[in-house]
């Protein structure tokens, strides 16, 4: 990634834990300079006290924050993003940027809201972009050119990896890679406690637990290998991995993660139409 940092002005519009992790990488990286930074939150206490800490501007005024921006990076809840648009919809124009990290929010539904011919990225990341292990899907709008894509493209590949995707796709990568942290969490405990119900101490057994997931993962990449294939090496006939399988298959581990995702994924969809 770049070290120069960017000329560009970026407002970040909900600097929540998403948009605040963001904002922090960037800063970090010296992708954006603080001086050309802006954000916004809710709640005056907590623009003073993100301001200070990340030593850029920070208020609640979405309007006056977005004035002047090259890229308004919007990271508030999906029940929200309308009203926000309505506020900066004025600062906008067709060299501006605008990139939507909301749920259920289509291209569509931004660009009915702004000017003509505004770019629009949509872009689903997930939180271990705050220690660049990061995965985004990103997919453009109707007025997204290759550039503008590219330009995204650079912003979550500062925080991990990147991939474009059709727009038909994102509430599944919502379902899949944004709620996915969550579901690698509770295998990654559950296989912690099972160290501990063998006799390991908690710290031992949750180390353990993580390189291992972490190892798996990053073979996977690395490789290119098909899972069944690297599942199949580890399992000797007749040893002990292959009892641990039958374990897992009479839990319906496989079918109960598909399920969660194809859930999540459904959950995706309506989550804009809520108050
Ligand atoms: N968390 C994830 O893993 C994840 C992953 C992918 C995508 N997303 C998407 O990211 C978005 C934010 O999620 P989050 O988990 O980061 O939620 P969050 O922590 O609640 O962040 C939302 C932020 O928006 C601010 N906000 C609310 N109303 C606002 C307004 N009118 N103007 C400006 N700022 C406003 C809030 O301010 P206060 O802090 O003052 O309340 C808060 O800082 C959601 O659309 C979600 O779908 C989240």
């Amino acid at each position: 990634m770049a070290t120069k940092p960017s000329d560009k002005k970026l407002a970040v519009l909900g600097a929540g834990k998403l948009g605040g992790i963001l904002l922090r990488a960037y800063l970090k990286q010296g992708l954006f300079s603080p001086k050309h930074v802006t954000a916004t939150v809710k709640h005056g206490e907590k623009a003073a006290a993100l301001a200070k800490e990340l030593g850029v501007s920070v208020t609640t005024a979405n309007r006056k924050a977005v004035h002047g921006a090259d890229i308004v990076l919007l990271g508030v809840k999906p029940q929200v993003v309308g009203d926000v648009l309505k506020e900066i919809a004025p600062e906008l124009s067709e060299k501006t940027l605008v990139i939507c990290v909301a749920a259920s929010v289509p291209t569509s539904y931004i660009e009915q809201r702004v000017s003509a011919r505004v770019p629009v990225v949509r872009a689903m990341p997930n939180t271990p972009a705050a220690v660049g292990c990061g995965m985004t899907g990103i997919c453009a709008g109707a007025h997204a050119k290759a550039e503008h894509l590219e330009t995204a493209r650079r912003m979550f590949d500062a925080v991990g990896r990147t991939v474009v995707v059709d727009e038909k796709n994102m509430d599944a990568v919502t379902g899949l890679s944004a709620s996915g942290p969550a579901y690698a969490y509770i295998i990654l405990e559950s296989l912690a406690e099972a160290g501990v119900k063998v006799g390991l101490p908690r710290d031992v057994a949750t180390l353990l637990a993580a390189q291992t997931m972490k190892g798996a993962a990053s073979v996977v990449l690395e490789t290119g290998d098909h899972p069944a294939l690297l599942k199949d090496a580890v399992t000797t006939p007749a040893g002990c991995t292959i009892d641990g399988i039958m374990e897992l298959e009479e839990g319906k581990l496989r079918v109960t993660l598909i399920k969660a995702v194809v859930k999540a994924t459904s959950r995706a969809g309506e989550l804009l139409f809520e108050k």
